[in-house]
């Protein structure tokens, strides 16, 4: 791969030691990758930041990049309990410290503290820009409802990254990379609800490779949730919808394989994945809550109350909940507990629960496979847990 003479200087630790570890790693993924060159990022997001995933090894990992710091502006995915209120999470006392460890040294190397794996919302990469983000729903999100340019890196790839400011150049960076390889058209029309099972379904049987879809309802939280379940059981970084996303005209379609769903399909699917029992708690926000989705749910729950022995969580970033104060207030009123930093998935907090009801199809395959799930639409599960 070619390198430019300050990328060489990188390399031979001319900038230390951690950014020559940082441009290591890069070169390999480009040789791996048959990447010609690296092309400067604008940003990177990190995840695998909860100390429930990344425990004791992560930490003296971290540590060897202390003393450097990120090029670029730099994210972190969510923690593993909400930094106001610890105690809805986690009693461990070690958890807690460990996890604030983390957080410490990711400021200390420049980074910004977002906890949220919809970054999207505080920064939006704009048409074209190349990025290194590792959060799998940020990176559908950005590269297709965008236009942004990314791959789907690893929390140590986008930490590379963010330490020196490139990419190698391969996969999604370049145009061919992200050029469709199927139509995917649905007979029926699908509903708000459909399209998480619509993403599980198609992870599950596309597996990898561009869908180009014929036929979607225009709505970013619509298309966040798809991407995200479809990224979850597949590996599928990018789609394109005819009408919708920014680079739909930029590909010759004509003879791609088309693949249609019928109404049928997805019924199926759900069923087989879905528990019949009642659900003792309902998360909400995997990914993390919009603006638009939050003012949603404070109308649904408008003169309504959890009932006793249920449970309803919401899962936002601390952003996005700072500028809703008073929607926020409102969906408490309910008894409802809206949560920032952390998610229902990298936390511990599921493990309270038997039975979770859940509208995220991403949720639903991580947490299925430790407990019962419910993937349903957003009114009928509030139902099951309101008066
Ligand atoms: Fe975000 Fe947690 Fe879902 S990190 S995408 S809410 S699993």
């Amino acid at each position: 791969m070619y390198l430019s003479s300050e990328e060489e200087r990188m390399l031979q630790g001319e900038y230390g030691e951690e950014v020559s570890l940082a441009m290591n790693l890069i070169v390999k993924l480009g040789d791996f990758y048959n990447a010609e060159k690296t092309v400067n990022i604008t940003s990177s997001q990190i995840s695998g930041i909860s100390y429930k995933n990344i425990g004791d090894f992560g930490i003296d990992f971290l540590k060897k990049f202390e003393n450097t710091k990120v090029k670029v502006k730099t994210f972190i995915n969510p923690i593993g309990f909400d930094l106001e209120h610890p105690e809805y999470f986690t009693d461990d006392k070690d958890f807690i410290e460990k996890q604030k460890e983390i957080i410490e040294i990711y400021k200390k190397i420049g980074v910004t503290p977002t906890l949220t794996c919809t970054p999207y919302y505080i920064y939006r990469p704009s048409w074209g820009e190349h990025i290194a983000w590792a959060e799998s729903s940020a990176i559908v999100f950005a590269n297709s409802l965008l236009g942004a340019r990314t791959n789907r890196e690893s929390g140590i790839s986008a930490l590379a990254s963010a330490i020196t400011g490139r990419v190698a150049f391969y996969g999604m960076h370049t145009d061919e990379g992200r050029k469709p390889t199927l139509k995917i058209k649905f007979e029926f029309k699908p509903e708000f609800s459909d399209y998480s099972t619509m993403g599980l379904y198609i992870g599950k049987t596309v597996a990898n490779g561009i869908p180009y879809f014929l036929d979607l309802d225009n709505d970013q939280d619509y298309l966040k949730i798809l991407g995200a379940a479809m990224n979850a059981t597949g590996s599928i970084p990018m789609f394109h919808a005819e009408n919708i996303t920014p680079e739909w005209k930029n590909y010759d379609t004509k003879d791609l394989e088309k693949i249609s769903i019928e109404k049928k399909d997805i019924q199926d699917f759900r069923e087989k994945i879905n528990c019949k029992k009642d659900v003792d708690v309902v998360f909400l926000g995997c990914p993390h809550l919009s603006d638009k989705e939050l003012i949603e749910i404070a109308k649904l729950l408008r003169n309504r109350k959890v009932k006793s022995g249920k449970k309803l969580m919401l899962f936002t970033s601390r952003a996005v909940k700072n500028s809703n104060i008073d929607t926020v207030r409102e969906i408490e009123k309910s008894g409802a507990n809206v949560f920032s930093d952390t998610c229902m998935v990298v936390s511990p907090i599921y493990k309270d629960f038997t039975v979770i009801g859940l509208n995220s199809g991403k949720a639903t395959f991580y947490l299925g496979k430790e407990r019962k799930t419910v993937l349903m639409d957003l009114k009928n599960l509030l139902e099951m847990v309101l008066e």
